[in-house]
This record gives C-alpha cells, structure tokens and sequence, in this order.
C-alpha cells in the first residue's frame, strides 16, 4: 500500500490536551499502528509543532524524534506540505491563529471551544466555509465508552420515551496553596479566557444534541465558590471566573435535562462525569467507562419510610452494559475521522457550524446566570 505524508501544523502542543490527548494519544499512536489505511493508501500524519517556547518545543520534539517544529506560525502555515491548521492554544490565542491558517488555505481541526464569543465562532465558520475549507472541533466525549454504550442504548430503543437527564461533572481542583492545582491557572481568571461555563457547556451542547435533541432553553446559576488561587509560580491570585455552573435545559423533543459543574465538588460517585437517563422503558447511568441499566420489569417499588432503616440495595439492582466493541482513544477516533474527511471526503458533522452552537450555548448560559432568568435558544 503507498503511503502519503500529511503536513499537519500542531499549536499549543506544549499544554495539556496539545501534548498529551493530541500528539501523544493520536497523532503519533497513528503513526506507531503504521498510519491511518484509506481508500488511496496509507496517510502518515507529519506533525510540525508550534508554540512560543523554543526549548520546549526542541525537547518535545527530541523526545519523540520528530524534526519539524518553530515559534513562527506564519512559516508553518506557509508550508505547502502541510494540508492541515490544529489549535490547542489557550482558548484566547485560539481566533487570531484560526483567522491566519485559514487566510492560508489551511483545513482547521481545533480543541474547544472554538472562541470566545458566538460571533466570532460564526465568523470563523463563515470564512472557511467561503474559503472551501474543511473544519472540525474536537468532540471527545462522544466518543467515551460509557457515552458510546449509551448511544446504543438509545438506537436499540431501550428507553421508551425519554423523559430526563441528570448530569453531574467534576471533582475538586485544588486551590494550589498546600498541594499544587491540578488545572492551569488561567482556567480562574475571566480575563484570561477562563470559567467553567465556557468551557464546560460546548460539552454538554454536542452530547445533548447527539444523543437526545438540540437545547431549546436553558436555565443556569453560577459561582466562584473559590475566589483566591495560588498559580504556577507560588503567587495568590483572585480567582475572577465561574468555577462552578448549575444549568438546566429543556430539549426538543421534551426531555429535561440538569447538569451541574463543578471544580468544587468532592467525588461520591463511580466516575468522574455520570448521566442518569430515565426513560418510561428503562434507566441508565453511563459515565466515561461503564454504563448501567435497569428495566421496567427489574424497577424495585420503595416506599418511603422514614421509621424504617433501608433493605432495599438499589445500586445492586442496575446491570452493567457490556462493551461488545473494542473502545479506542477518543481523542484518536475523532482525529482519524478528521484525517479522512480531509484526505478522502468521509463523512463528518463535527464541523465549525456545530462547535458554534457549543459556544452560543455556553454565551446563553452566561446570559442567564447574570439576568437570572431562562433563556430561548433561537433556533
Ligand atoms: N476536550 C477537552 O476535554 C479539553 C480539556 C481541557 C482543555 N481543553 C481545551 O484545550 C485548550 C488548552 O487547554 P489546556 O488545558 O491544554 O491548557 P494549557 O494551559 O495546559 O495549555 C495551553 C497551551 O497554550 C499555550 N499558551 C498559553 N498562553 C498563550 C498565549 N497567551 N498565547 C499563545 N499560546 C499560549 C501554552 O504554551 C500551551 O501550549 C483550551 O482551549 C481548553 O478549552 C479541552
């Protein structure tokens, strides 16, 4: 089989997502299976790594024998062997670079969320589009075993009709004075782009979407139970941002759901992100690796009594979804989704116009919170 290199440029490799989920778990666990098989051979994904720190960037790129990497944007995007623009800058840096791969004929496959406002993420899709480009946003939690059993949950019929979703997201992020945070620090700081609203609600925007219908309205209270941080440095900072959202959303197709969070929340529970779906039929609870159902015939009947101690044990009476699939990396899924929509036109709706409505959604939320009231999403 011939084997075609893609120039690939990688911004923000140097963060989280950029090195670890994007380069690491994707791009170069493609290379290490033997490249990405299409109809027209095997694609090998080149990456040339951008950021603004060259010793970072000549360590990460000798620690995995890559050669091609620079602080300057404008020289990578210039590159006619490279086909594709990703961004996982901080989310501020994010529009302007995005502006200039396009300007340079560059397909953009981007972390979310796309930008910081809803107009300039309609911007962004108006301009690839006009410029025949192809788009994507990373979707990931699609593609999380527990959340793709649901899906097959939902497809097979299993739920009758559905009635709600309850959410619940997060764990506590240490506030970075006696134990390090575990998140960076512009993740506090409105003026940096940070806020959990933002970053979270793009999240909940494609699952609800995908997997029960589109937000009609949504209601959310927020806060920032945290108000003083210690950042990377050891300084104290005011954390000015949302670190916690409690939002409710009414679906088509008349489904509530609620979803809270939170990075101010100690963990009860199996995972880190669960969704309980009730359904006339049945129930689940899926999170990142199990998911978990009760049938209508298997639905205990309790009766509250507060005189009595409990002998009913609930959780003991859900049943674990098998797998029957084999669950890649989802980061990696989506990139080879975006690999071949790029190389041979596949199929893909994870697209500009999508992450929009991800930001749209989170810009609602915001709205709602500081008017204190539900708002419409125009549709
Ligand atoms: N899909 C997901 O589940 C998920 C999870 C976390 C973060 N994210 C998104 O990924 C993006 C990066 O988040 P992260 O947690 O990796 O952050 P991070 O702080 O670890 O990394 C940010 C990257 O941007 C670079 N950067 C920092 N300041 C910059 C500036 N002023 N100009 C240009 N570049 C700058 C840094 O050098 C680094 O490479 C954010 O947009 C965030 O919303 C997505």
């Amino acid at each position: 089989m011939t084997r075609r290199s893609i120039g690939i440029v990688l911004n923000g490799v140097t963060g989280r997502m950029g090195y670890r989920q994007h380069l690491v778990r994707s791009l170069l666990a493609i290379r290490e299976a033997g490249g990405l098989p299409t109809r027209d051979g095997t694609l090998w994904p080149e990456p040339v790594l951008v950021g603004r720190s060259e010793a970072k960037l000549a360590e990460i790129a000798g620690r995995h024998g890559l050669t091609e990497w620079t602080t300057d944007l404008g020289a990578a995007l210039a590159r006619p062997d490279v086909s594709i623009y990703f961004d996982a800058q901080v989310t501020q840096a994010r529009e302007k670079a995005i502006r200039q791969a396009i300007e340079a004929g560059k397909h953009v496959y981007t972390e979310k969320p796309l930008a910081e406002t809803a107009v300039a993420a309609t911007e962004l899709a108006d301009l690839a589009a006009a410029a025949g480009l192809k788009t994507g946003v990373v979707q990931d939690k699609l593609f999380l075993p527990g959340l793709r059993k649901l899906k097959r949950l939902i497809d097979g019929g299993f739920f009758g009709r559905i009635l709600s979703v309850r959410g619940e997201f997060g764990y506590w992020v240490f506030e970075g004075d006696w134990q390090p945070a575990q998140r960076p620090s512009w993740n506090y700081r409105t003026a940096d782009g940070g806020g959990i609203v933002m970053d979270m609600l793009p999240h909940w925007n494609y699952l609800l979407e995908e997997l029960f219908g589109g937000v009609r309205s949504v209601q959310c209270t927020m806060a920032t139970h945290i108000d003083t941080r210690v950042d990377e440095q050891g300084e104290p900072y005011a954390a000015t941002a949302d670190d916690a959202a409690y939002a409710v959303f009414e679906l088509a197709g008349g489904a509530i759901a609620q979803i809270n969070s939170s990075w101010c929340v100690r963990v009860y529970r199996d995972e880190l992100v669960e969704f309980q779906v009730d359904g006339t039929e049945g129930s689940a609870v899926a999170g990142l690796r199990h998911c978990r159902v009760q049938h209508r015939s298997m639905t205990p009947k309790p009766v509250w009594n507060p005189d009595l101690p409990n002998s009913v044990p609930f959780r003991g009476q859900w049943a674990e979804v098998p797998d029957n699939e084999e669950f890649d990396n989802g980061f990696k899924a989506q990139w080879e989704a975006f690999l071949r929509h790029v190389a041979e036109d596949g199929p893909y709706h994870w697209d500009f116009a999508s992450g929009t409505r991800g930001v749209r959604l989170a810009e609602l939320a915001l709205q709602s919170a500081r008017e204190g009231r539900r708002i419409e999403v125009p549709q």
